[in-house]
């Protein structure tokens, strides 16, 4: 891998999927297959309920660990959120913040998302910022508007030394978990609308600090080619980050 700008990050995103046992077996496997991680930044979004116990198995190791969503309250009556501190004392180092599935499922609004990725910076924890447009969306040309206004409320409480720490995942909704992958053209777009939207806010030193993953039906069998993109600093992986099979090639997409 040469000539890349910024440090390749794969991260697989187990949603509410495996038990116990699988993932702590998953965890050991993909540790002992890292190396020093000089040259990939690897990480796996769990579920809350095994945060304790899959960094603990992760340590030692530069395998990432985080939580797939945060309340951006410290404490309260919240019932059933997970404060960022609590993510922060399990172990946690990062976050999904506004993933489709809270987006369209939960019905997360755009407004909570700028607290979300502060309330992330301000307990350590690297958000790692979903964003993307629904089918319909990019049916009706309305794509870059989408990403966007996304783009807007998540970077609402950012400031520009903050950047470094933030990374953007592009996953549009309408190829998560359908095995249709956007097109090379389409990813390619997207990010550059995304990056020059960061250019324009954060100024060129800034923006080029922050990632941009794509996600959405991502596959050893194009993994490689996604990452060919200039754009695509890294993937963001669901269904193929839960067998260590399908996700130690996508981690390994240049060998
Ligand atoms: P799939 O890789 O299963 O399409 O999921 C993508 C995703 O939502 C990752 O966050």
């Amino acid at each position: 891998m040469t000539n890349r700008a910024r440090k390749p990050y794969i991260a697989g995103n187990w949603k509410m999927n495996l038990d116990r046992a699988r993932s702590l077996d998953l965890i050991k496997t993909v540790k002992g297959r890292l190396g020093d991680g000089g040259d990939r930044e690897v990480a796996f979004f769990v579920p809350s309920i095994y945060l304790a116990d899959v960094t603990a198995v992760a340590q030692g190791s530069p395998l990432g660990v985080g939580g797939q969503n945060l309340w951006y309250e410290a404490n309260g009556a919240f019932t059933g959120e997970v404060a960022p501190r609590m993510l922060r004392e399990v172990g946690a180092d990062r976050a999904l913040i506004g993933h489709s599935e809270r987006r369209h499922v939960f019905h997360e609004p755009d407004d909570w998302m700028g607290r979300k990725v502060r309330a992330a910076l301000d307990n350590d924890l690297l958000p790692v910022y979903c964003i993307g447009e629904t089918l319909d969306e990019r049916k009706g040309n309305r794509t870059d508007r989408v990403l966007k206004r996304q783009l807007e409320s998540g970077f609402d409480k950012v400031r520009p030394e903050d950047a470094h720490r933030v990374t953007v995942a592009y996953e549009p909704v309408w190829a998560i978990g359908t095995g249709e992958t956007a097109t090379i053209d389409q990813v390619d777009q997207a990010h550059r609308t995304i990056r020059k939207w960061l250019v324009q806010r954060f100024g060129e030193p800034a923006a080029n600090l922050i990632r941009i993953l794509y996600g959405g039906s991502v596959k050893p069998d194009n993994a490689r080619e996604l990452m060919a993109i200039d754009s695509v600093d890294g993937l963001l992986v669901g269904g193929a980050s839960l067998q260590a099979e399908t996700f130690l090639p996508i981690i390994e997409f240049d060998r």
